[in-house]
């Protein structure tokens, strides 16, 4: 068995995080017997089955000797299995000659789970991200300044201090046109991905940094800088379209010059994420698909009341309408309470991207003016409140807009708390790159 264990933590970050699917592989053996039809081949939820082999590999399966299965049977079972996360075969979906005799036989596939490959090279080193192996040297993962003076960064990009580490080329002693990559775990997608990191590229003799994606038949710039880009951190992103399996190659070059030494370029917090660039958005939880993308009930005390997923609730003491397409189809995230007081509490997933952020909400409390909502960042060093609001919103969706500043893992929590009547819901709940500007 083939198991890479950051696969399953990332599986629960996934809903909420909309994270790409990189290969992260689970391999089993089922044995189909046609006696005991169907036979059914299952991946966790976010995970693709692929089909590795069909081989007679137990004695006494078969009668004749040697047991090939055709290769139609082959594209059947790839046709009925592949690509998605559970299928059911039947022994007569299968023709081969050996089969019919006694249909059983071993099969093995792959479930591909989602892995993430953002990466802040804190403290997971190089997360799922490797050196290459077609290139000149490696890149150095380090903290606080570089070896040499007027070139490179000062301090990191996710802590902006001496203690946070990067990654970045030595410039030191390599030959003009060296390179240096690093290169990402295959990546399975849908539609598109949009990649954005952090570089750094200041020094008198800066080569370049390139970007490439890369399938099995050669290699792609998607972007590209050269030489000098000043004394900062500065961020760069860019669409990758899900055509095909891809590997993203991150390339530092050094320049065809004199006084290399002057050429460190760094690198630091990569994200992926599911969507455009353009939408800027990472998160954005509707609730139309009727799934929490993420947030769940805490039950950490008994008298907790619980968030539910409704539309329409103008008879029960909530909006008519959502937020999102303003109308009674519409869903929204909703809590009430129609007797008893009581507190409802919605957790997300850990935040695995890091850095400022804006955070937006929209809500709808109905109720006396001692209804509240809450909202907290749950860090390492504790739970601090980023937004409360109370009093009924007079039948409006309103809007909350707050800039937070993401560490790695850290939560967001929802918290809901009603006086005796009334509701409060919650609609299109978006977590954006950068900290919230103009609104
Ligand atoms: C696979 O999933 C099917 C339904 O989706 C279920 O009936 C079956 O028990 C599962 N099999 C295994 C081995 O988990
Ligand atoms: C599964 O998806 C892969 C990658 O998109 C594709 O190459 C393959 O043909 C698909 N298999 C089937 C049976 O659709
Ligand atoms: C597989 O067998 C089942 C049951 O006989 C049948 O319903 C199904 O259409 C078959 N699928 C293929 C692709 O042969
Ligand atoms: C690799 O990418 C190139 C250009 O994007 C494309 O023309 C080629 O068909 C791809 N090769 C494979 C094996 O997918
Ligand atoms: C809401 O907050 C106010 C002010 O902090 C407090 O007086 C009130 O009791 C709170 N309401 C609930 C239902 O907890």
């Amino acid at each position: 068995m083939n198991y890479i264990k950051n696969g399953v933590i990332s599986l629960l970050l996934v809903q909420f995080l909309k994270l790409s699917l990189v290969s992260a592989k689970l391999e089993y053996t089922v044995v189909v017997d046609a006696n005991k039809d169907p036979s059914s081949l299952n991946c966790s939820e976010d995970a693709f089955i692929t089909i590795m082999d069909v081989s007679v590999k137990s004695e006494g399966y078969c009668k004749s000797a040697s047991c090939i299965i055709d290769n139609s049977d082959h594209v059947v079972l790839r046709r009925l299995c592949e690509n998605s996360t559970n299928c059911l075969i039947y022994g007569s979906n299968f023709s081969s000659a050996c089969l019919l005799e006694q249909r059983r036989f071993d099969l093995s596939y792959l479930c591909e789970a989602p892995i993430s490959l953002d990466c802040s090279f804190e403290s997971d080193l190089l997360c799922h991200w490797e050196q290459g192996t077609d290139d000149d040297f490696d890149w150095t993962r380090h903290s606080g300044k570089t070896h040499t003076g007027n070139t490179g960064p000062d301090s990191d990009h996710t802590t902006n201090s001496k203690y946070g580490f990067y990654m970045y080329i030595e410039s030191s002693g390599k030959d003009r046109n060296d390179i240096a990559q690093l290169i990402s775990k295959p990546i399975v997608c849908k539609h598109v991905q949009c990649l954005t990191f952090w570089y750094h590229m200041y020094g008198n003799r800066i080569g370049s940094l390139y970007v490439y994606k890369k399938n099995r038949t050669q290699m792609d710039i998607v972007w590209e800088r050269h030489g000098n880009q000043q004394n900062q951190w500065r961020e760069a992103y860019m669409n990758l379209y899900c055509d095909e399996e891809f590997q993203i190659v991150i390339e530092g070059k050094i320049k065809d010059s004199f006084q290399r030494r002057l050429g460190d370029i760094a690198l630091d917090d990569i994200y992926l994420f599911e969507g455009s660039c353009e939408n800027g958005v990472k998160i954005i939880c509707t609730f139309e698909d009727q799934q929490a993308c993420g947030l769940n009930n805490a039950f950490d005390e008994p008298e907790y009341l619980s968030w539910t997923i409704e539309q329409d609730m103008a008879t029960a003491n909530g909006p008519a309408v959502d937020h999102t397409i303003g109308s009674e189809n519409g869903f929204f995230f909703h809590l009430k309470s129609l007797e008893d007081s009581g507190k409802g509490r919605l957790e997300s997933s850990l935040i695995t991207f890091i850095g400022p952020k804006c955070l937006i909400i929209w809500y709808y409390i109905i109720g006396n003016n001692a209804n509240n909502l809450t909202l907290y960042q749950m860090s390492i060093d504790g739970k601090r409140e980023i937004m409360s609001v109370h009093g009924d919103t007079e039948e409006n969706w309103k809007k909350s807009t707050i800039s937070v500043y993401i560490a790695l893992n850290d939560k967001i929590i929802i918290e809901g708390s009603i006086k005796q009547i009334g509701s409060i819901s919650l609609d299109d709940i978006s977590l954006s790159e950068g900290a919230c500007i103009g609104n």
